[in-house]
């Protein structure tokens, strides 16, 4: 359509039918077509509103179903204006890739493009025009549960990954029925929510906000992101969704953001919960003004916008402005002319859980596991003649993530199933041992385990934490293995040295008792769909582990926040991290790193970081360094290396980080094999946002480096000049 046939359009709707187009509904309300039709939560609507007037629809399965809104809709709809159709698909559709955190790990953000791609093109199959992804919230608190939806801690990689998948998904055209729009998700410092507690409050200073936790949601806006959805949570004292100074301020007049902005669920309605609106309608006045254009589900748009604008308290012009970003999506996405967009049943059937995307996912699941510790246990021997596999995850189906797509467990290629493709000769006992579900305390199967252990070869012990003790509305107090899986552990290890512990879990947890006694252990986080393929291929060498913690892992649940990118204090602990040192910045009962720390992870083979040169000694602002680090593999197998460039500013007006990850690249290198590994460096990378809020780089010395952090391997110094 034209712009002036959508003004046109604009101009004769009724006010009704304009808070229609900013209110969207769950499907189930209109699918569910037999019961009474209640509308948005329960709010009273007129029996055909949900079908003439609704703009918008979530949750929904497949084409099927997105052509029955569809239809359903503009039959009844006289300006015949087409739903828009949004799903969270978050990381996978049908085929699922590993959840976000781990996809962190591989720090490979082609890996990810090329994993969004099977998604995108899965989703746009099943009819879905928009998804509520990336969520890039900076999560630096594994008692949140939701922080496995962001890829790390470090807002870089969030931004970096976030425009990965924003570019991957929305293609350059949104008008091709292969592409989907993105929901950049929750603006804003969402993961910040006090004592890690979800929907908490979040109180920070602009600075920190700036610097560590908006950059990442900039990077999707300025990738293309159609839509932004703000955060439940208050920041600095008023919720995200009314919150004009980070709404109006930041994200539409500073960034320029003329997208739509899309409300998290009943989050509108919310506001009275939170105590700043009197009512629903003062409610959707709030919204209104802190330009949230659609109100998802709670319906208090659909109740209140007509009479806000006839009493005068909404300007009609703010009301056109909001439905004129609506309508304007939906002619971007061509719906006006083709309102299945991509729904087609045919290429359901031929793309879903296809072997290229199964390929896809598995490569995904082998390059975001992490090997944090292998005393010479894997890989497994080639010719093993019988394994025990054990533990409440040996034989789970539920190895998708809290945000998988409902029933993608039915498509879960279990640990059996893959460990019997890869060896069908091998003689495989199960024992499950124990349980892991929070509180559970029955062991009277760890005896069974334990001689299950003692007769096999090697053990591959498989534990973690329930697929839904992470995700929204899961946080923790204490973020250990549940249930009495350390108990298991130790009856089998003891039982079977030759045991390797593989974990499933969505958020970091304390290893600190198990790391004591296991000899090896794999971190799979939740790897999707080819659990099972991708397990015994990285188990049996066929891949082999190169992920790197994206988020570091801590000693106690006691320690976080636990920022990698910390800063000095006056009294910094005295090296090594061991012993007590009153008057540090330190604790009595436990040193202050990390017990794995971001961008740690082992390898099958070893390298060596040999050398670190920088171009030159000082750049102007206006200049650029080239830094070659020269890396070699010293073992016997092909790997993969992320090759992470750490900065520490050494002066300046604010206190700055001790390391802080500048960019990072991965590379593969076969035995013997090194690499110059080349970044460039400009001041735009030396920039920090200052006690005035004012995003400058100063000049003095910096230091460059490469390693992980806290354990940085080579350093060399440079200076910027003025
Ligand atoms: C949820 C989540 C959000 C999701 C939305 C729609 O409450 O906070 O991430 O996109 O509702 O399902």
């Amino acid at each position: 359509m034209t712009k002036e046939a959508l003004k046109a359009l604009l101009d004769g709707m009724t006010l009704e039918e304009k808070a229609g187009q900013l209110t969207q509904c769950n499907a189930g309300q209109f699918i569910r077509v037999d019961a009474e039709i209640t509308g948005p939560e329960g709010q009273p609507l007129p029996a055909d509103a949900l079908n003439r007037v609704m703009g918008s629809v979530l949750t929904f399965e497949n084409a099927k179903q997105a052509r029955q809104l569809q239809d359903m809709h503009l039959a009844a709809d006289r300006n015949r204006i087409p739903l828009l159709l949004m799903v969270d698909v978050i990381h996978g559709m049908k085929t699922t890739y590993p959840i976000p955190l781990a996809m962190g790990c591989s720090f490979d953000d082609d890996l990810l493009a090329e994993c969004a791609g099977m998604a995108r093109r899965e989703a746009a199959a099943a009819g879905v025009h928009v998804t509520f992804n990336p969520m890039v919230d900076t999560a630096r608190d594994a008692r949140w549960g939701r922080i496995l939806e962001t890829s790390s801690e470090e807002p870089l990689i969030n931004g970096r990954m976030g425009a990965a998948l924003v570019r991957a998904t929305q293609g350059d055209d949104l008008s091709d029925p292969d592409n989907i729009a993105c929901c950049v998700k929750h603006y804003a410092a969402y993961g910040a929510g006090e004592a890690g507690r979800d929907y908490n409050a979040v109180e920070i200073s602009e600075r920190a906000l700036r610097e560590s936790y908006l950059p990442a949601y900039k990077a999707c806006v300025d990738a293309g992101a159609r839509l932004v959805m703000p955060s439940f949570n208050a920041l600095n004292g008023i919720p995200s969704v009314a919150n004009k100074w980070l709404m109006n301020t930041v994200l539409r007049d500073e960034w320029g953001f003329d997208g739509v902005v899309i409300s998290d669920y009943d989050a509108v309605g919310e506001l009275v919960t939170h105590g700043v609106a009197a009512d629903m309608k003062e409610a959707a006045c709030l919204a209104m003004e802190a330009s949230c254009d659609i109100d998802m589900v709670k319906g208090v748009y659909y109740q209140h916008l007509a009479d806000l604008v006839r009493e005068g308290r909404i300007p009609e012009k703010a009301l056109d402005d909001a439905v004129m970003r609506v309508l304007e999506l939906k002619n971007d996405l061509g719906l006006f002319e083709n309102p299945y967009h991509g729904a087609d049943e045919e290429a359901e059937k031929r793309l879903n859980l296809c072997p290229a995307h199964r390929e896809i996912a598995r490569r995904a699941e082998e390059e975001s596991a992490v090997l944090l510790k292998n005393e010479g246990i894997l890989p497994l021997k080639q010719n093993i003649r019988n394994l025990a596999l054990i533990g409440p995850f040996a034989e789970e189906k539920r190895l998708n993530g809290f945000w998988s797509r409902p029933g993608a467990e039915a498509y879960t290629v279990t640990l059996p199933e893959g460990i019997r493709d890869r060896m069908p000769d091998l003689e495989l006992v199960i024992a499950r041992g124990c349980g892991a579900e929070l509180g559970d305390t029955d062991t009277d199967g760890i005896a069974a385990a334990a001689k299950a252990a003692r007769s096999a070869e090697a053990v591959v012990l498989c534990l973690g934490e329930p697929e839904n003790d992470s995700g929204e509305g899961r946080s923790r107090t204490e973020v250990t293995l549940p249930g009495p899986q350390l108990a298991l552990a130790e009856a089998v290890i003891r039982a079977n040295p030759n045991t390797a512990v593989v974990l499933f879990n969505g958020r970091p947890l304390v290893l600190t008792e198990l790391e004591k006694i296991a000899p090896a252990i794999l971190e799979m986080w939740y790897p999707g769909t080819e659990a099972g393929h991708a397990l015994a291929r990285l188990l049996w060498g066929d891949a082999n582990p190169c992920g790197k913690l994206s988020a570091g892992l801590p000693r106690t649940t006691g320690q976080y926040p636990m920022p990698y990118n910390r800063t000095n204090t006056g009294r910094p602990k005295p090296q090594p991290d061991t012993g007590v040192f009153p008057f540090s910045s330190s604790y009595l009962d436990s040193p202050n790193l990390p017990l794995y720390s971001f961008g740690y992870g082992l390898s099958y083979t070893s390298f060596s970081y040999e050398k670190l040169t920088l171009d030159k000694q000082s750049i102007t602002k206006n200049g650029s360094l080239t830094v070659t680090v020269t890396v070699r593999n010293t073992g016997d197998r092909p790997g993969k290396e992320a090759v992470q460039l750490y900065m520490r500013d050494l002066v300046a007006s604010v206190v700055r980080p001790v390391q802080q990850l500048i960019d990072y690249k991965k590379i593969s290198l076969e035995p013997g094999e090194k690499k110059d590994v080349v970044f460039t460096v400009t001041e735009k990378q030396l920039r920090f946002w200052d006690f005035n809020c004012k995003e400058i780089s100063e000049p003095g010395d910096f230091e460059l480096s490469v390693g992980c952090a806290d354990h940085l391997l080579l350093t060399h110094r440079f200076t910027l000049k003025a």
